[in-house]
């Protein structure tokens, strides 16, 4: 019998192992934000270290004071904004935060671990200035209460190699960074995310911040095999009825599939409550016994419908899958998203807490 109507099979051996390829050079700090972009964020951080990983970094204090409650020990970057109450919970995480106002110092509790951001052209976090950057560098240098610990920014288009907004973002923080160490001493410098850290060892400093990477996801929405990457994740369910449909026979809410011919169609529990999203309506592929079958009619909250063909051997019970390899056929999640119009990222954090993640070792 299948395992269950829908299943996340997260590979933590794929996770340790893209982990590994990724801290050949610099530190690694393993973005675990989101629960681990949906692949479970504890389990991942823990397989991250496993594969060198010496950093952790999240968006919420929230999610450092989780991982801390499941054990990790790493040091934790919170690299989101945060509000005061919200960093009071991250440094009793023993987290480190990012700041790049007074403002923002002022409200630190005690012993707070800063990283500062200068905002090279992402223009979301940080100081867009360099002076006012540099000011909260000195400021957190002179106060006894915080600790001077990193650099840092953020890029806006290293996923897009032809973009060369990419290097005047670098050539903007580069010199800063080089002038704060020179003022304040060897500090923890760190700028890249997965696609920057894959693209331009110039990117690296002393840490680079990889979190689509280290599972397996292409930061350029290709094929992660390309930059020796296995996907951690696989989706999976199972034929739950297969009936034969007749010439102008409908699937679905709306009837927005109907057959042309006689065909057999498979009933799959999953949906867009799971996380499948429902604009894969008409616009999609599933594996069944080794083969791409085509997603048919309206996908709804619990079930998808699968046009089979005419002649097949599927039964009731036999596995799907939705993303992943099945005999030599293979799935990414790239695909899934192309189809979306949207990103990898989205894809996997999408999946809803209803399906259970089981991780293989
Ligand atoms: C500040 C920051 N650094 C690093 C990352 C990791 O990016 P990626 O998943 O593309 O490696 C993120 C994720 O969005 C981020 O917000």
């Amino acid at each position: 019998m299948p395992a269950g109507r829908a299943l996340a099979r997260v590979s933590l051996d794929a996770v340790r192992s893209n982990c590994a390829r990724l801290s050949q050079g610099p530190k690694l700090c393993a973005v675990v934000k989101a629960d681990g972009y949906g692949h479970g964020a504890s389990q991942c951080a823990r397989a991250a270290k496993a594969g060198g990983a010496q950093w952790l970094a999240v968006a919420t204090a929230v999610e450092a004071a989780h991982l801390r409650f499941e054990g990790l020990d790493l040091p934790i970057l919170v690299m989101g904004a945060l509000t005061a109450e919200e960093a009071r919970v991250a440094v009793e995480a023993d987290a480190d935060v990012v700041a790049w106002s007074a403002e923002f110092l002022a409200a630190l509790p005690p012993n707070a671990r800063v990283h500062v951001k200068l905002d090279t052209g992402m223009g979301r976090l940080g100081a867009r200035d360099v002076d006012e950057a540099s000011a909260v560098v000195g400021a957190v240098a002179q106060d006894p209460r915080l600790d001077l610990i990193g650099l840092m920014t953020h890029f806006a288009t290293a996923d897009e190699p032809s973009d060369d907004f990419f290097a005047l973002q670098l050539e903007r923080f580069t010199p800063w960074a080089q002038e704060m160490q020179a003022r304040h001493g060897e500090l923890l410098v760190h700028a890249a995310n997965s696609a920057a850290t894959l693209r331009d060892p110039a990117s690296h400093f002393g840490m680079v911040r990889c979190g689509v990477a280290i599972y397996g996801l292409d930061p350029f929405q290709s094929d992660p095999a390309e930059h020796g990457l296995e996907p951690a994740l696989s989706l999976e369910s199972y034929v739950a009825r297969v009936e034969r449909f007749e010439p102008g026979e409908s699937a679905g809410y709306g009837r927005r599939w109907r057959a042309t011919e006689p065909t057999c169609v498979a009933t799959v529990p999953i949906g867009y409550g799971d996380g499948w999203r429902r604009a894969l309506t008409n616009n999609c592929q599933v594996l069944i016994d080794g083969r791409r079958h085509p997603l048919v009619g309206t996908v709804s909250m619990d079930n998808i419908t699968v046009d089979l063909g005419a002649e097949t051997g599927v039964r009731t019970g036999d596995p799907v899958v939705l993303i992943g390899a099945q005999g030599e056929e293979r799935i990414l999640a790239e695909e899934v998203a192309k189809r979306l119009a949207t990103i990898n990222y989205e894809v996997t954090c999408a999946l809803s807490p209803r399906v259970p993640r089981r991780y293989d070792p």
